[in-house]
C-alpha cells in the first residue's frame, strides 16, 4: 500500500533507532521536500509559507484542510504526525478537493500551526487530522478507529536547582549541597502532585546537570517539566502545586461538533464501532480549534498497549488503510456540506 511505503520512506530519514526528524533539522527539511513532491504528484498546487509549512491545494474547497506534522521526537515512532500528512495527501488527491497541509515543529510546541493561525492570516472552515491514538483505549475496546472529543491542556516549563559544586572524594556527605539530589526529590514531588489530581499527568523528560563531571558534586540542575490536565482548572492547580513558571501553555479545547458528527456518521455507515475519546497528547488540531476553525480528529488504534514516542509505536496496515478511507469519505461529507 502506498501509504505504508511512504511512512517507511519518512521513517528512514534521519537514521535510527526510530524516527529522528526533530524541529528544526536537516531531516525535518528533507521530510518536507519529500512530502512536497508527493503533493505535486497528487496534482496539488504546493506552497511553502514563511514558517516552512506545506500547503497543497486541489481544485476545489480549498477551505477544508486535512493534515498533521512531519517532525518527530528523538527516537520517535513511525506513525506520529507522518501518518496524518501521508493520509491527507492520499485523501485530498483521491477526492480532488480540499487542501493537504504539513506543519512544522509540532513536537516542540506546534510552532508551524501556531504561525499558520497568526492574526490576520486566512483560516480554513474545517481542519481534519488523522493520528495514531498513542494510548491503549481503542485496542482494549476492540475498535480500529475512534473520534476525538477534546484535547487536554498542557504547559511546559523549567525548574532550576542550585547547589554547591565540589570534590566528589573529599567533601563529607554532611557538608554537601548537591543540586542533583535536590532535583531527584523535586522529580518525586512532581510525580506526587500529578498523582493527587484526577486526570492530571506530569513528566520530567530532560535533566541537565552542571558541571557534569563524574567526580564533581552537581552544582546546578535544570529540569524540563511537561504538565497536562483535561480542564483548565485542574491544570492551574497542577502548575501551582509543582511551582513552575511555564514558558508555553495550551488550553484544553473541544473538537467541533460538526466534524465529530461527520466522523461518527461515516463510522456508523460502515458498521464500525463508534468510540469517542479525549486526547492526552497535544495536536495541531488543538491550535486550529482554538483559533476558531471547526476541527476534528480521527484516531487509529495503536497496538503494543498504545506505546508512542517510541520506535515500538505500531498500528496495523489494515487499520491504517481503513482510516484513510474514512478520512477521505469524511472530507467528502464536510466538503459537500
Ligand atoms: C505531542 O506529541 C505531545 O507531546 O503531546
Ligand atoms: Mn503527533
Ligand atoms: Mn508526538
Amino acid at each position: 500500500m502506498r501509504v505504508i511505503e511512504r511512512l517507511d520512506e519518512l521513517y528512514a530519514i534521519g537514521g535510527g533507532p526510530g524516527a529522528n526528524r526533530p524541529h528544526p533539522s536537516a531531516a525535518e527539511d528533507l521530510a518536507f521536500d519529500v512530502a512536497s513532491a508527493w503533493m505535486t504528484e497528487a496534482g496539488l498546487a504546493v506552497e511553502t509559507d514563511a514558517a516552512g509549512n506545506l500547503v497543497g491545494r486541489s481544485g476545489g474547497r480549498p477551505d477544508v484542510w486535512v493534515g498533521s506534522h512531519l517532525d518527530s521526537v528523538p527516537q520517535g515512532g513511525r506513525f506520529d504526525g507522518a501518518l496524518g500528512v501521508v493520509a491527507a495527501i492520499e485523501a485530498v488527491g483521491r477526492a480532488g478537493f480540499g487542501t493537504a497541509v504539513a506543519f512544522r515543529g509540532e513536537e516542540v510546541g506546534c510552532v508551524g500551526s501556531r504561525a499558520m493561525c497568526a492574526p490576520s492570516r486566512p483560516l480554513p472552515a474545517f481542519f481534519l487530522e488523522l493520528h495514531v491514538e498513542q494510548g491503549p483505549v481503542l485496542e482494549r475496546e476492540g475498535a480500529p478507529l475512534g473520534v476525538v472529543t477534546a484535547i487536554v491542556g498542557y504547559a511546559r516549563g523549567e525548574l532550576v536547582l542550585e547547589g554547591r559544586p565540589g570534590h566528589a572524594g573529599t567533601t563529607p556527605m554532611v557538608d554537601r549541597d548537591d543540586a542533583l539530589v535536590a532535583a531527584a526529590e523535586e522529580i518525586l514531588r512532581i510525580r506526587d502532585a500529578a498523582s493527587a489530581l484526577e486526570g492530571a499527568v506530569a513528566t520530567v523528560g530532560r535533566v541537565e546537570v552542571e558541571p557534569g563531571g563524574s567526580n564533581v558534586i552537581p552544582g546546578r540542575v535544570r529540569l524540563s517539566v511537561d504538565a497536562r490536565a483535561p480542564d483548565a482548572e485542574t491544570l492551574d492547580r497542577l502548575l501551582s502545586a509543582i511551582g513552575v513558571e511555564t514558558a508555553q501553555r495550551t488550553e484544553p479545547v473541544a473538537m467541533s461538533a460538526r466534524v465529530r458528527t461527520a466522523f461518527v456518521d461515516e463510522l456508523s455507515a460502515r458498521g464500525l464501532p463508534v468510540v469517542e475519546l479525549a486526547s492526552g497528547a497535544g495536536h495541531d488540531a488543538g491550535i486550529l480549534a482554538a483559533a476558531g476553525v471547526e476541527s476534528g480528529m480521527l484516531f487509529v488504534r495503536s497496538l503494543n498497549d498504545g506505546i508512542s514516542h517510541s520506535p515500538d509505536e505500531l498500528s496495523s496496515d489494515e487499520d491504517v488503510a481503513l482510516a484513510v478511507d474514512v478520512l477521505a469519505a469524511t472530507l467528502g461529507r464536510l466538503a459537500g456540506s
